[in-house]
């Protein structure tokens, strides 16, 4: 029996709340699953570290999680430190350093989840946003000059090669091609952006001749936010930018009921190292310390880990006991209109898993 060794980065806020809470469901689908094994090693990085320490985590922090089988995470973002410090000393550094290129983002409503979208139910909102994850906008690439002056100068490049814009579009071939629909839409901007944009749409014209099973489809980024809202059940698999699907991917949350509910999978598919499972939501400010965040996108999130480690059926059962929790519509978080806190979801879903036949 192999033990997955998880190294768990709770982070900031409600990261924390709802990665204990996965943790505990989790546990409890162990206990239940025979042959599953999974051991934690917990990390406590993130803004408090900084606030002690001067930085997110420490400067071997990526050689001690490279060991591990997977990461699980919750959040980084404090009101009262700057943001692309924490992030990127954090939750980016593990991304760029991992080469995690390949973002995953499942959305799509389930029972019992009241959807915002008229008429639209489960069947009609299935969708899997993949995300380039690795440079584009988010490369990191610029500066600042003439600091403080009137001229001061700040440069933001997005970069885009043609190595990495081809693996991610393999990528998102590949899981088209595994779905049952086979249908991949490719989200640019090249009408404005000339350069970068244009590269991305050759390299996905180019890959889609490598799928001929694969149908394809190329929308407009802004044009593709009135196809999701408009037309839900005409969307399959969606490959984006780093940054247009960052954006895409909080809208397909909410379209799906909410925020707290959808899950991401960061990963390295050559496995050369470990990758990485959150929500996809950040710390949540608003909420953080009420008790009330919604956990089910960081469960989620587990069960995508789970498969990622080979352990499908148990990723299965899990995701089984989300959905029955939800259809049962008894035991609702508060952003899906219910009044149930992160415990109380938490003891529902590990209800089902004691009750389960496994
Ligand atoms: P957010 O996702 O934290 O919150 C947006 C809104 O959604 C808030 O009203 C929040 O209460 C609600 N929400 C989010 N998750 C919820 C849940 N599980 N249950 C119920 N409601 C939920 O986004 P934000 O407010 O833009 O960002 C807050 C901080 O988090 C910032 O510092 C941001 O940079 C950071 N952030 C981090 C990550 C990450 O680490 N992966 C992701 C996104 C944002
Ligand atoms: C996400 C977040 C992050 C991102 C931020 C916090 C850097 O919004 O995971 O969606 O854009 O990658
Ligand atoms: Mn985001």
């Amino acid at each position: 029996m192999a033990t997955h060794r998880i190294a768990a980065i709770p982070g900031d806020g409600i990261g924390a709340e709802v990665v204990a809470a996965g943790i505990e469901v989790l546990g409890v689908l162990q206990e239940r699953t025979p042959g599953l094994s999974l051991t934690f090693e917990s990390f406590p990085w993130g803004s408090d570290f900084y606030r002690t320490h001067g930085r997110m985590m420490p400067e071997d922090g990526l050689r001690r999680l490279k060991g591990f089988d997977a990461i699980y995470f919750g959040a980084v973002g404090d009101p009262d430190l700057p943001d692309h410090e924490t992030l990127w000393g954090l939750r980016l550094a593990i991304c760029q350093g991992f080469d995690q290129y390949a973002n995953v983002r499942p959305a799509r409503v389930l029972a019992g989840v009241p959807c915002p979208l008229v008429g639209v139910g489960p069947g009609d909102l299935d969708w899997i946003i993949v995300r380039e994850n690795s440079e584009g906008e988010y490369s990191g690439a610029g500066g600042r000059v003439h600091r403080g002056l009137a001229e001061e100068v700040a440069v933001e490049t997005s970069v885009f090669t043609a190595a990495g814009v081809r693996r991610i579009m393999r990528f998102a071939f590949a899981l088209a091609h595994n779905r049952p629909r086979r249908h991949l839409t490719c989200v640019t901007k090249s009408n404005a952006q000339r350069h970068g944009m244009v590269l991305w749409d050759e390299i996905f014209a180019e890959t889609a001749r490598e799928f001929a099973d694969v149908t394809t489809d190329k929308m407009l980024v802004d044009a593709m936010t009135t196809r999701m809202v408009l037309k839900p059940r005409s969307l399959d698999v969606v490959v984006a930018s780093n940054l247009h699907a960052d954006i895409l991917s909080d809208l397909a949350a909410a379209l799906s009921g909410s925020l707290g509910l959808a899950p991401t999978a960061n990963l390295n598919p050559e496995q050369s190292f470990p990758s990485m499972f959150e929500p996809i939501h950040g710390s949540g400010f608003d909420i953080a310390g009420k008790g009330i965040a919604n956990p089910i996108g960081a469960f989620w999130s587990a069960a995508m880990m789970l498969d990622h480690l080979g352990e499908g059926p148990a990723a299965a059962t899990l995701l089984g006991a989300i959905e029955q929790v939800l259809a049962g519509r008894r035991v609702m978080p508060a952003d899906l209109g219910g009044q149930a806190t992160t415990a109380e979801v938490t003891v529902a879903v590990c209800g089902v898993l004691r009750g389960a036949n496994l």
